[in-house]
């Protein structure tokens, strides 16, 4: 009897253990796609703070093999990568384009020490904090590539951001976006299209990656 009730309260602990990670889950999946609305911004760049050691953890640079490769970086000076999480594609591009000058922007400072751990031993980089809806923090036509993986899809004003990123393309230059590892979930593809073309970008590829589902590269014409 008493074995029985000591295993009715283990079950019960593991049933409540196992419903406050649901909760938190929950939670944290809110915030996101809300983009702070619920919860407020501070709190999310709080979650992506806390998420920063797995977003490092999880983020080798082979997984970006195939993303260098779409953003054909041997004819390139410069990258951008907005929403640079575990710096995962800077390190990748570095180590596959002698004299690219890469640059990351995240608003959670401690993503941002991570990956500047990371690329330190590489030598030339570029780091900026910022909140990328308020704007990107660079001149006209600073960039010849620009990328961004699973930070478009979960901000309201994103036509604001992709004209900025527009802005900050040098003509010709090459933008790849996708979905990211962590929170996969899709733009509205018609307006999404419809916006870069207003814009004056073209479509190019529309592929998928083994490791980041389907992204898109456009070219500023
Ligand atoms: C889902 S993670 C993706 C990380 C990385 N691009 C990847 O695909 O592995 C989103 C990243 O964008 C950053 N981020 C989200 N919203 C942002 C904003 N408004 N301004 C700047 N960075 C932001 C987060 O801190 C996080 O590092």
């Amino acid at each position: 009897m008493g074995r029985r009730v000591g295993a009715v309260i283990v079950t019960s602990w593991g049933t409540v253990a196992e419903l406050a990670g649901g909760v938190l889950i929950a939670v944290i999946v809110v915030m996101v796609v809300s983009e702070g609305k619920v919860t407020g911004k501070p709190l999310l760049r709080m979650v992506y703070t806390m998420l920063s050691p797995v977003l490092a953890a999880n983020d080798p640079a082979r997984r970006w093999d195939d993303v260098c490769a779409l953003l054909d970086l041997d004819s390139a000076r410069s990258l951008l990568d907005i929403g640079c999480g575990g710096g995962g594609l800077l390190s990748c591009a570095l180590a596959a384009a002698g004299g690219l000058r890469v640059t990351g922007v995240d608003w959670s400072a401690a993503v941002a020490g991570r990956v500047r751990r990371r690329l330190v031993p590489h030598g030339r980089f570029r780091l900026l904090v910022a909140d990328v809806a308020r704007g990107l923090p660079f001149e006209d036509c600073a960039f010849d590539r620009v990328a961004s993986f699973g930070v478009l899809p979960g901000l309201r004003n994103w036509r604001f951001v992709l004209e900025e990123m527009h802005r900050v393309l040098a003509p010709g230059g090459r933008l790849i976006l996708g979905g990211g590892n962590v929170f996969l979930w899709p733009l509205d593809e018609d307006q999404a299209f419809a916006a870069a073309a207003m814009l004056g970008f073209e479509l190019q590829r529309r592929v998928r990656l083994a490791h980041h589902g389907e992204v898109w590269l456009f070219e500023k014409m």
